[in-house]
């Protein structure tokens, strides 16, 4: 694994590294529209989720971030624990050199680090970490019960997964505004600030994504315990996930 900056961080390899050049195509333009489309709200919710992890009390806690992306998440979690050390991973060579650049321009290098890798197969030894997160990212991932399973194997026993994904809220009244939003105007503005047709996969990924109580249900099968936080209605859920501690 390599250091921010380096040119060996964008090397790709792996078995599905290929499932990041939709985000490719679309990177220089990712944290305007995020920004637009979510009017603003998704940094609150990423705030939310850096709150959730429970390492408050360590001295020096390890936190892989999943499809980091543009590196929100990483340095949402550095701000907020300031002597936590950060690895953010993506197959995405784009995304992550608009990530590592913002890393640098925060002064946060020296504790965020950004490299390739692949959610579903995961380069750190079991029990690595204290704790995993991933925002936005495990509807983009095929296999989504093994990356769950790797998120539980690297995780320290008492350590948490924290996991940050849209939904489309079925009850409630906002629910048909909501869906509205995510329907029609999400690939329209999408489409018509990008210039690319990705934002309608955008629609399709969120629409297809299960259930929370169902996803919740796939955190449990790899042995976390686990709890859903709806934020604005729905829109969002932050899935906490907490890994048992070895009986002594
Ligand atoms: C919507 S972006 C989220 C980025 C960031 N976490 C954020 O909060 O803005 C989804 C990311 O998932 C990444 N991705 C796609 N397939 C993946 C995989 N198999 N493993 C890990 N990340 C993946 C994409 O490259 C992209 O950067």
């Amino acid at each position: 694994m390599s250091t921010v900056g380096s040119d060996a961080s964008l090397a790709t390899s792996g078995p599905s590294l290929g499932s990041g050049e939709m985000f490719d195509r679309i990177a220089r333009r990712y944290d305007l529209l995020n920004r637009v489309l979510s009017m603003g709200i998704d940094h609150g919710w990423r705030r939310r989720t850096a709150d959730s992890l429970g390492i408050e009390s360590s001295e020096r806690p390890e936190v892989l971030d999943l499809a980091t992306g543009t590196g929100d998440l990483a340095l949402a979690i550095a701000r907020r624990h300031p002597r936590a050390r950060v690895r953010g991973t993506d197959p995405s060579r784009n995304m992550l050199a608009i990530g590592i650049e913002k890393v640098r321009r925060a002064r946060l290098d020296d504790r965020v680090s950004l490299e390739a890798g692949d959610a579903q197969e995961i380069a750190l030894a079991d029990e690595s970490v204290d704790a995993v997160t991933i925002a936005f990212g495990i509807r983009n991932v095929p296999d989504r019960r093994r990356a769950l399973a790797e998120m539980a194997r690297v995780t320290r026993p008492g350590g948490r997964v924290a996991i940050l994904e849209l939904g489309e809220p079925r009850r409630g009244i906002l629910g048909p505004f909501a869906r509205f939003h995510i329907r029609h105007v999400v690939p329209q503005l999408g489409a018509l600030l990008s210039g690319a047709k990705e934002y309608r996969y955008l629609q399709r990924s969120i629409a297809a994504f299960p259930e929370p109580e169902a996803f919740a249900e796939m955190m449990s099968a790899v042995g976390l315990e686990t709890e859903v936080v709806p934020l604005t209605f729905g829109v969002c859920n932050l899935y906490v996930g907490r890994k048992p501690r070895r009986a002594s």
